[in-house]
C-alpha cells in the first residue's frame, strides 16, 4: 500500500541492550501510510522494548527511527508532537480523573495555549478549551464511551479502560498509533469489537502498528506481520508467509499456527 518513496515510519537497525542482554537486535521495519502492521512473538521477545525505542522511552543502543522522513529525537513528548501515539501493555490511565479528563490530557500536546494563557483564562484559553472538549467528546463517541464521560477511569471495566487509552492516544491527532496488546483481558466479543475499532481508526487516516498474542486478531487485521524472536526479526510478511515459516513454528513451542485458531492467546499481564 506504500506508494510514496518515504514511508510513514522507517526503523533502521534498532538494537537495545540492557547490560549483557540484547532485548532488540538489529531490527528494521517500515510502516506505510494507511497500513496496519502486526508485531508478534513469544513472551520476552522484545516487542514492548521495541515500542519503547520508537517512542523515546528508551534511547536505542544503535539504529535510527524516522517519521515522515525525519529523524525522531528519543524524547517521548517530541515523538508525540511529531505524530506518533501509543497505548501501554499495562494500562496507564489517571485512575482518579474522569474519562473525559483523561482524553483532555491526551489533547494537551496539540493545544497552543500556554501556561500564562491558562492562568489568565483569556478568550484564547476558553476557545481552546471548548475546542478540546468538543474533540474529546467526539473521540469518546467514536470509541463508544460517550455515556461514561463523567465516570472515574478506575470504575470502568477493563475492556473499556483499554478503549479509553486508545481515545486518549487519538486525542494527540497522531498519524501513527502503536498498540501494545490492545485486547489483553478482553472477552471474545470485546476482541471482535476491537478489530472493528482498529479498522475504523485506519479509516480516519491513522496507520497502525500493533502487538498482539491473539493470532486471529492479528491475521484478520494486518496487511503485514513481523515476528520477533529473542530480539530478532525472523520473518515478515502476509499471513501465509508467517504461518508457514519453520522458524516461527519452532519459536511457538513447536506448535503449528493453524488456520484462524489462535496458537497463542495467553497474555501474561
Ligand atoms: N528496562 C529493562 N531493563 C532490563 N531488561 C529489560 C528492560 N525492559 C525489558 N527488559 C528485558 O528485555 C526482554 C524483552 O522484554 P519485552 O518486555 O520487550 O518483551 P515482550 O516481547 O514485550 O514480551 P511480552 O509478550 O511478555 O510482553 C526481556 O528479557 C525483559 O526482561
Ligand atoms: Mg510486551
Amino acid at each position: 500500500m506504500t506508494t510514496t518513496a518515504t514511508p510513514l515510519l522507517e526503523v533502521t537497525g534498532v538494537t537495545m541492550r540492557f547490560g549483557g542482554l540484547t532485548a532488540v537486535n538489529d531490527v528494521s521495519l517500515t510502516v506505510g501510510e494507511g497500513e496496519i502492521i502486526g508485531l508478534i512473538g513469544p513472551n520476552g521477545a522484545g516487542k514492548t522494548t521495541f515500542f519503547n525505542c520508537l517512542t523515546g522511552l528508551y534511547v536505542p543502543t544503535e539504529g535510527a527511527v524516522r517519521y515522515r522522513g525525519t529523524l525522531l529525537p528519543p524524547r517521548p513528548h517530541l515523538v508525540t508532537q511529531a505524530g506518533i501515539a501509543r497505548t501501554f501493555q499495562n494500562i496507564r490511565l489517571f485512575a482518579n480523573m474522569t474519562v473525559l479528563e483523561n482524553v483532555l490530557v491526551g489533547r494537551h500536546s496539540r493545544t497552543k495555549e500556554g501556561i500564562f494563557s491558562a492562568i489568565l483564562r483569556g478568550p484564547g484559553y476558553h476557545r481552546a478549551e471548548a475546542e478540546s472538549r468538543e474533540k474529546a467528546m467526539e473521540l469518546l463517541a467514536f470509541t463508544g464511551l460517550a455515556d461514561k464521560a463523567d465516570h472515574l477511569a478506575r470504575n470502568l471495566p477493563y475492556g473499556e479502560q483499554r478503549k479509553l487509552e486508545i481515545a486518549r492516544a487519538l486525542a494527540s491527532d497522531p498519524g501513527l498509533l502503536l498498540l501494545d496488546e490492545p485486547t489483553a483481558g478482553m472477552n471474545p466479543q470485546e476482541t471482535r469489537a476491537a478489530e472493528e475499532l482498529v479498522f475504523a481508526i485506519r479509516d480516519r487516516g491513522v496507520s497502525i502498528l500493533v502487538i498482539e498474542h491473539d493470532m486471529r486478531f492479528i491475521f484478520n487485521l494486518c496487511d503485514r506481520t513481523a515476528v520477533l524472536v529473542q530480539g530478532q526479526k525472523i520473518v515478515e510478511g502476509d499471513r501465509e508467509t508467517v504461518q508457514n515459516d519453520e522458524r516461527v513454528i519452532t519459536a511457538y513451542l513447536g506448535a503449528p499456527l493453524e488456520g484462524t485458531t489462535p496458537a497463542v492467546t495467553e497474555t501474561d499481564q
